[in-house]
């Protein structure tokens, strides 16, 4: 029952140039692990919601990040347990961030060219099944309130997918500018400090969007 509905957006823009991850592994949705629970396997020394297998960020600044994606699902309610039975157990928006060095292709797999339209492609698959309930969704409620950011390093591409309830406040026009403005600030990516600026700075803004009040209906 997980509607993951997509927003998107992909860049690509010169070379990439990252510096040497720690590890080379490269992964696609199935082997992706969960950081809440799998903290270990994604380069975080506790539950997180930043998930890094090939650490290329360092650790104090997944670290900050973290604290950003906790204090949106800390102040903000999502609608459904805003009232009613649920409002005891309030929960907010579930933002996560999964970012990897490079897609090792499923989705796509068949397709020769591996173009930009393509790794564009592979990695909403990527994003879209990790919002699945027996991938990172599980940590979602029926309610339908996770994004999820989504990197991959070699491949240039940053994808955000939003699941119903968050996407009627994180549009995907918000979220396509929000991308662009990100991407245009200082693509390629040639130093961590400068991945964890941008990924930072896309989180600022979601933040400060999912924390806006929408009026009852
Ligand atoms: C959430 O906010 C409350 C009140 O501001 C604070 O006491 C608590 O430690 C916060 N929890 C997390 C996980 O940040
Ligand atoms: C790729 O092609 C093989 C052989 O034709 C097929 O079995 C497989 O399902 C295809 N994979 C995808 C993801 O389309």
């Amino acid at each position: 029952m997980w509607e993951v509905v997509l927003a998107v957006m992909l860049m690509s823009i010169g070379t990439p140039g990252h510096a040497q991850s720690a590890s080379q592994d490269m992964f696609n949705v199935k082997t992706m692990p969960d950081p809440v629970t799998r903290y270990q396997a994604c380069g975080r020394s506790g539950p997180s919601f930043v998930c890094d297998p090939n650490n290329l960020l360092q650790e104090s600044q997944a670290n900050r990040l973290d604290e950003l994606l906790k204090d949106i699902y800390n102040e903000t309610t999502i609608p459904c347990y805003a009232s009613g039975p649920r409002a005891s157990r309030r929960r907010g928006y579930l933002v996560m961030v999964a970012i990897v060095n490079k897609m090792k292709r499923l989705h796509t797999v068949n397709i020769t060219d591996y173009s930009q339209q393509v790794r564009y492609m592979e990695a909403q698959y990527f994003s879209y099944y990790l919002g699945n309930e027996l991938k990172w969704g599980r940590h979602s409620s029926q309610c339908n309130e996770m994004v999820i950011i989504f990197y991959s390093n070699e491949d240039q591409v940053l994808y955000t997918s939003t699941q119903p309830q968050a996407r009627k406040l994180l549009t995907d026009d918000i979220v396509r500018t929000a991308v662009l403005e990100t991407i245009s600030a200082d693509y390629p990516y040639t130093e961590p400090g400068q991945l964890a600026s941008a990924l930072m700075r896309l989180v600022r803004t979601y933040g400060t969007v999912l924390r806006e009040e929408v009026a009852p209906q």
